[in-house]
């Protein structure tokens, strides 16, 4: 059984536009069919001019500049880096187009969540209590977040990272493939500074400043 407040919400828009027609943007095609069905119609984007555009499983590749926005449609970005998504993103806000919320159904979300416009959320996540998510964050297959956690703009958490409670996540912080990030408390929470990067399998036991790179078991600062 799904628990999941999303589930079954029918979108109140005709058409998705997937900015990025790479690995990531089929992946959230699929995230798009399976909750939607026929209901959305799917079309990818790209920004490069001379881009081959044949259709990538089954739907047809357009140039951003090619869109006429209009009220029935919505756009979501499938780019796995914070600094590409935050670029892209300005450039949809420019065109005029309005972004969705893509939820896969086997997601597990209570409803103290809040999701803002542009996240996705894939299959196999679970999303506890009291959760903060922001604009533009992806969060990948298999994550966890536990309560209490904020997940700041344009953050990505990559495939099975499990994040504990009382965790704050600043804008576009990348979390690599199978971090682990442990618990802070109310009065501490643990913090990992914007635009920091989470090695893959890293285990981050204190917070992590803006920009560093930390890596390891437990993890050390990098650069
Ligand atoms: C962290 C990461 C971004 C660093 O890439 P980079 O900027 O090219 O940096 P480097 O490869 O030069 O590594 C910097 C240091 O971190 C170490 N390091 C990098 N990744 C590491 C990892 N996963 N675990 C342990 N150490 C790691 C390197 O050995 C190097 O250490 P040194 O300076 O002591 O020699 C990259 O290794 C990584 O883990 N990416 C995550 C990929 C991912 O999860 N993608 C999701 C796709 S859906």
């Amino acid at each position: 059984m799904t628990c999941n407040p999303f589930h079954n919400q029918r979108p109140d828009f005709k058409k998705l536009y997937i900015f990025g027609a790479g690995g990531s943007g089929r992946e959230v095609a699929w995230l798009a069919e399976q909750s939607w069905g026929s209901e959305v119609e799917i079309e990818f984007l790209v920004d490069i001019p001379d881009h081959p555009r044949q259709d990538v499983n089954g739907h047809v590749i357009k140039l951003i500049s090619e869109v006429t926005p209009d009220g029935s449609a919505r756009i979501v970005i499938a780019i796995g880096d914070p600094s590409a998504r935050r670029r892209i993103a300005a450039l949809c806000a420019a065109t005029g187009l309005q972004e969705a919320v893509v939820v896969h159904p086997r997601a597990e979300i209570s409803d103290s969540v809040e999701l803002d416009v542009g996240t996705v959320i894939c299959a196999g996540v679970i999303l506890t209590t009291n959760i903060r998510v922001g604009r533009h964050v992806h969060i990948n297959v298999g994550c966890t977040v536990s309560h209490d956690g904020i997940i700041g703009d344009f953050a990505t958490l990559s495939p099975g990272v499990h994040v504990s409670g009382h965790v704050h996540i600043g804008q576009g912080a990348f979390i690599g493939t199978g971090a682990n990030l442990i618990n802070g408390s109310a009065d501490a929470p643990l913090v990992i500074g914007s635009d920091a990067v989470i090695a893959a399998g890293a285990c981050v036991t204190k917070s992590v400043e803006q920009g560093a790179l930390v890596a390891g078991v437990p993890a050390i600062r990098k650069r």
